[in-house]
């Protein structure tokens, strides 16, 4: 498939790119993991070098960047927080523009939004997004080729996300999926509702593509939902909030109970891990029949595949 448009493109969130562009995104996705699953052999990154900067930890953003540039010859290069002078004696602006002259792309995880933005600006090389603060886009995409993996079209789906309304996770489900016509509901108690300039800017996209954005406190509003989605419920940076989570999101835990409250047996669960059984999450729930988190983890690679033929190769051929 040939993605002229998509080339030389940063991911920084779901914002910068039209429905169009993310199904096209879709397509390559799921034409990578055809591939894979045929145990087909490509080199098309092959002479291209990737750089992994990480201020927070992973492990599936890692793994997924590292092994589907890699696989295919591309050069992966892991410059952790320690590592590398990053906003540490040379500013941010020199290190992106160093970074540019010597890797293909770059792929960045860590606190500020602002980070990503300054290192597109000044590398002019391709910058994925693989999580900050404000935004987790290359989960967001995983999260939606499973959803069409198990009811197709995700247009008028109902996915349920339910704990903090306000964390990356969920705020990259509003953007794609407003782009996408998806009817989400948000399940959260009132002080941990979505911001609203975001919420807003959401509900503009959704006049052109049908996409509905609730937010409520209710549990009952699982009722026929298609999905169950939920995550720590204190994120990356977060650790002295962990308190008064636990006191506030207790009562949303997804564990059986709630699974039934859909009052469908083909309800999935989603959890884009990692998970902290017991809290936001029981076992017998993630590990149970309905949950589908494994393939969300495993179409990271494939979708992260996808965003970096298209962005890199401006074409999947
Ligand atoms: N879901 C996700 O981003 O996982 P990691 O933190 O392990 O990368
Ligand atoms: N909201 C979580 C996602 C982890 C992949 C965090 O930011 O820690």
């Amino acid at each position: 498939m040939v993605t002229e448009t998509l080339k030389g493109r940063s991911l920084l969130t779901w914002l910068d790119y039209t429905t169009d562009e993310i199904r096209l995104f879709l397509d390559i996705s799921k034409q990578v993991k055809e591939e894979k699953q045929r145990g087909e052999i490509h080199r098309r990154f092959t002479g291209k070098t990737l750089a992994l900067l990480f201020e927070k930890l992973s492990t599936r953003t890692r793994s997924a960047f590292e092994t589907a540039f890699g696989e295919e010859e591309g050069y992966p290069v892991f410059l952790g927080k320690d590592d590398i002078h990053l906003g540490v004696k040379e500013s941010l602006e020199d290190t992106a523009r160093v970074l540019g002259r010597m890797f293909t792309a770059i792929e960045f995880r860590g606190y500020k939004q602002s980070t990503a933005e300054t290192l597109a600006k000044y590398s002019e090389v391709p910058v994925y997004n693989g999580l900050t603060d404000d935004f987790h886009p290359t989960q967001a995409l995983a999260d939606i080729l499973t959803l069409e993996e198990n009811f197709g079209d995700v247009h008028g789906k109902k996915l349920c996300f339910i704990g903090d309304g306000r964390n990356n996770v969920v705020r990259s489900l509003m953007v794609i999926g407003s782009k996408l016509g998806l009817n989400l509901w948000i399940i959260t108690p009132k002080v941990l509702s979505p911001d609203q300039v975001l919420l807003t800017k959401c509900l503009e996209h959704s006049k052109h593509t049908g996409a509905k954005i609730t937010v409520s406190a209710e549990l009952s509003a699982v009722k026929d939902a298609d999905a169950i989605y939920t995550d720590v419920w204190a994120s990356m940076g977060e650790e002295n909030k962990k308190e008064e989570r636990v006191r506030l999101l207790k009562p949303y835990q997804v564990n059986t109970a709630l699974m039934e409250k859909s009052g469908r047996k083909d309800t999935i669960f989603m959890h884009d891990l990692p998970a902290i059984k017991g809290e936001e999450v029981t076992a017998s729930v993630i590990d149970g029949k309905q949950s589908r988190a494994w393939d969300q983890a495993e179409n990271r690679k494939h979708t992260i595949k996808a965003i970096m033929l298209a962005t890199i190769n401006g074409t999947s051929d």
